[in-house]
This record gives C-alpha cells, structure tokens and sequence, in this order.
C-alpha cells in the first residue's frame, strides 16, 4: 500500500506525565521534539505530505496518535483508546482525518481498541487483545473491517507483559514479510508469511514503519537495520530514544493513509 498522508501531533510540554512501564528514565521534552521534528522530515522524504496537530496540554499521550484510529483504504475507524487518559484524544484526531476521509466509522463503549494493536498485512487484520484493546473492541472492529471486505484475526498478547501493543512486537513490511521479535507471541495464520527475527537484544527495534519506498528503523539496532539492508530495502534509521521512555515507538506517531 503507498501512502500520501501522514497525521502527527507534537508532542505538548506535558509529555512527560503520560502512561509509561520504561524503566529508561523521564523523558526530555526539547530531545522529544527534535526528534519528532526528525521524524516528520523523514516521513515526507518517503514522499508522504505531514498534517501536524498543535499539542494538547490536557493528554500527554497525545503524540501518539496511532492509537486513535485505524486506516485502511476502503474504510477509516475512530478508536476509543483503552487507556481513560487517552479518550479525550479522539475529537481532534477525527476532525483531521474527517477532512481527508469524511466517512469515518466508530468503535463503540464498551469496546475499546488502541490502534497500536492493530497491524494489517495487505487485506487481512492482525488484531491485538492486550491491556489497551479489549474482547467487544477487537469483535466490533473486525465487523467493521469485515464490512468492508477485509479479513481479521484476533492475537491475545495479554500474557507478554513487554509488549503494550501487538506492534510493539511485530512489523508487516510488505512483500508478505514480518519483521517480528523473538519473544513476541506468533499469530495463527503467519505460515504464509517470511519473518524476520529480532533477537531480544534489538527487541525493541521489532516496531518500525514501512513507508512506500523505505523502512524506517529505531536507530541502535545494527543487526537488524543489516538485515533489512541485505534484504534490499532502503533503510532509514530514526533516534527515538524519547519516545522509547513513554513506551512509544515509530509507528504510535503517524497514522499513515
Ligand atoms: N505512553 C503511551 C501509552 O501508554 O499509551
């Protein structure tokens, strides 16, 4: 799939007090914001076009905003994020998306799913039960999914407590590739698929983006970033140190359409 668009939102001067598990220390706001300023640069060097949402001091989650929808080609899903804190962060994102996709669908109480669950692998949903997105949220977006013509499956990450969205583990590339750390659980249906393997040193680096022409990586993580790069794809490497300490990485900051 390409992708014309990507939605971020800066993150606010409140960053710091969002939900986080990291052990990696607090994070610094200006280092965040150069960093995500670096990340924007990269995405429209993959030929995507940036709508940048102003920081909302009230959500210091707000950055990642991949939780707050799900955006395939026939069909985009407001979310309602599992996290209470995180719920106020839907309006805004809807107003921009609306304005690219005026049809939006919705997952409704008591559902809730975080859009960091969800990873797609061309017509097929890989969906994520995890603490964030629940039974009837993960049921209501796969009618909604199935409405539309696509495939979903469930993936019960609950019991990997590393993991706080199913993509924190997992990468589709395209190609009918993952890349996919070693200790994440393995979806039912993988079979057709080549993995990738990260090992638990670079799990981290597990959660990355493909962006039309590239794959961007957390930097630090050589041996994967070789692997990808023996594999022929065009590689970029993106600090993400700052958003690593709030349990953040390269796909909660866009979503990508
Ligand atoms: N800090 C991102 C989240 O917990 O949702």
């Amino acid at each position: 799939m390409r992708f014309s668009t990507a939605i971020v939102r800066v993150p606010g001067l409140s960053y710091a007090d969002g939900l986080t598990t990291s052990a990696e220390g607090r994070p610094d706001i200006g280092r965040a914001r150069a960093q995500h300023a670096d990340y924007c640069k990269a995405l429209r060097a993959c030929g995507v076009q940036v709508t940048q949402l102003p920081a909302d001091e009230r959500f210091p989650d707000g950055t990642f905003v991949e939780d707050t929808a799900v955006i395939a080609e026939r069909v985009a899903i407001i979310t309602r994020p599992g996290a209470a804190s995180r719920e106020g962060e839907v309006p805004a994102v809807a107003a921009a998306l609306r304005q690219f996709r005026p049809a939006l669908e919705q997952i409704e109480s008591p559902g809730s799913v975080d859009g960091g669950d969800i990873c797609q692998a061309e017509e097929h949903f890989f969906i994520g039960i995890s603490a964030r997105t629940n039974q009837d949220g993960a049921a209501q977006l796969a009618a909604i999914l199935a409405r539309h013509g696509y495939t979903a499956s469930l993936v019960d990450i609950r019991a990997h407590r590393s993991l706080l969205h199913l993509k924190s583990g997992i990468t589709y590339l395209g190609e009918r590739r993952f890349v996919i750390a070693r200790d994440a659980p393995r979806p039912a249906g993988l079979a057709p698929y080549e993995l990738i393997e990260v090992d638990t040193a670079e799990a981290y680096a597990a959660n990355g983006i493909r962006v039309n022409d590239f794959v961007l990586v957390a930097a630090g993580f050589p041996r994967l970033a070789a692997r990808l790069d023996e594999l022929g794809y065009a590689v970029r490497c993106l600090e993400v140190s700052e958003f690593r300490k709030m349990d953040g990485g390269l796909s909660c900051l866009s979503l990508r359409f």
